[in-house]
């Protein structure tokens, strides 16, 4: 708490020291979240944030913008390269505000999106009635196959000829398989829709070669740049040249006012890292990592949705395993210094305060150094955890 009198800059940078030794102490599991690079934090905090640079470089509303034009075109340039997309766009806050500004930019009030079942691996902003995106547009959903718990790309094909949206979107929060984009394009593109891909939490693995890249079959694709890729906090919107110029306009003036430059800055720096051979083999190890997770839980005899994982994490039914809610097992797991988060499994008879199940992410650790040999050992721990009686 603040004490009076004291300078508050003390305070805060206490504050800070306190969370700093949290996250090289606990061990921190949760899948949307990574450690990044001395660098990335350097060009985060640099002088860059003084800047204001509404627009775009060479078209800025203000003087003094030609270093941070130098930033912006760089960032472009890599994380276009990253993805192979026709265009890039830099400058949007969050992952939540990019998908946002995709709807505001191709939809009115009141058009459809095609998108997963929320409880089943989908983000808020792809609907939720408590988020713009739910409140403005209206969602249609497709569910996960009951039995398989994949994205059933039947019914999705389905229910787009029957709704007829302006968009068909893929790409997910707690879903731990790989996605088919031709399909999700072909479906969409038959009934004439745009094909939106948000690869916020695999864009690590996708810009490290390890799953596909949306393009060229997606249109549209969102993603933030502070889970897998392992950057700062913020976003991109890649799209076709034809949709460009839309997007560039609703993101500013349409959204947003001036760009974090400092953001934008460590992006570059982040997307820089990511062409580098070493980020191609730290992707591949938080892969292993979580292959040894679903190991480890099969040799338990555990139930894993959708029997298992093609990414950075596994999503563990610890209601049908271990007979606890999820929210017991993070309140379990955080009394001895691991943090989870509880995550709705599919067809979840929980209330989603509770859930059945925990998504457990290996970027974090495997950021720290974490080696098979150590989630392994985690693993087992976890059991133990999980497992006691009362
Ligand atoms: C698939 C997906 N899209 C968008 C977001 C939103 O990102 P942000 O928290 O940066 O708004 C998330 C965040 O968890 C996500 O999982």
């Amino acid at each position: 708490m603040l004490s009076p009198g004291k300078p508050l800059r003390d305070e805060i940078f206490a504050v800070i020291s306190r969370e700093e030794k949290r996250q090289t102490e606990e061990i921190n599991l949760i899948a949307s979240e990574n450690y990044s690079s001395d660098d990335v934090r350097r060009a985060t905090g640099s002088v860059l944030a003084h800047k204001y640079a509404e627009g775009y470089p060479a078209k800025r509303w203000y003087g003094g913008c030609r270093h941070v034009d130098e930033v912006e075109e760089i960032a472009r340039d890599l994380v276009k390269r990253l993805f192979g997309a026709e265009h890039a766009n830099v400058q949007p806050h969050c992952g939540a505000s990019a998908n946002l500004i995709v709807y505001s930019a191709f939809l009115k009030p009141g058009d459809k999106v095609l998108s997963l079942v929320l409880s089943q691996g989908g983000h808020l902003s792809h609907g939720s009635p408590a988020n713009l995106s739910g409140k403005e547009y209206q969602f249609v959903h497709y569910p996960l196959e009951r039995r398989s718990e994949r994205v059933d790309y039947a019914e999705m094909e389905r229910l787009a000829a029957e709704h007829q949206p302006k968009i068909v979107l893929a790409g997910y929060s707690a879903y731990p398989r790989e996605v088919d984009w031709k399909r999700v394009a072909e479906i969409a593109h038959a009934n004439n829709a745009l094909a939106m891909a948000d690869v916020a939490h695999t864009a690590g693995i996708i810009a490290a070669g390890h799953h596909q890249t949306p393009f060229p079959h997606m249109d549209i694709v969102t993603t933030t740049t502070h889970k897998s890729l392992r950057g700062p906090r913020g976003a991109v919107i890649m799209c076709r040249e034809k949709f460009a110029k839309e997007i560039d306009h609703c993101t500013f003036p349409g959204f947003q006012g001036g760009p974090f430059m400092h953001e934008i800055a460590a992006k570059a720096v982040c997307f820089n890292e990511a062409h580098g051979a070493e980020f191609k083999a730290y992707q591949g190890r938080v892969l292993r990592n979580a292959k040894t997770l679903e190991e480890k839980w099969k040799g338990f005899g555990g139930r894993l949705c959708s029997g298992g994982t093609d990414c950075h994490f596994i999503l563990l039914d610890v209601k049908s395993t271990y007979g606890i809610t999820g929210q017991e097992g993070v309140d379990r797991l955080a009394k001895q210094n691991i943090a989870v988060n509880k995550n709705a499994i599919p067809y979840d008879t929980e209330s989603i305060f509770k859930t059945s199940g925990l998504r457990i992410g290996t970027p974090f650790m495997t950021s720290r150094g974490w080696d098979e040999t150590r989630f392994a050992e985690l693993a087992d721990r976890m059991h133990g955890i999980l497992g006691a009686k009362g």
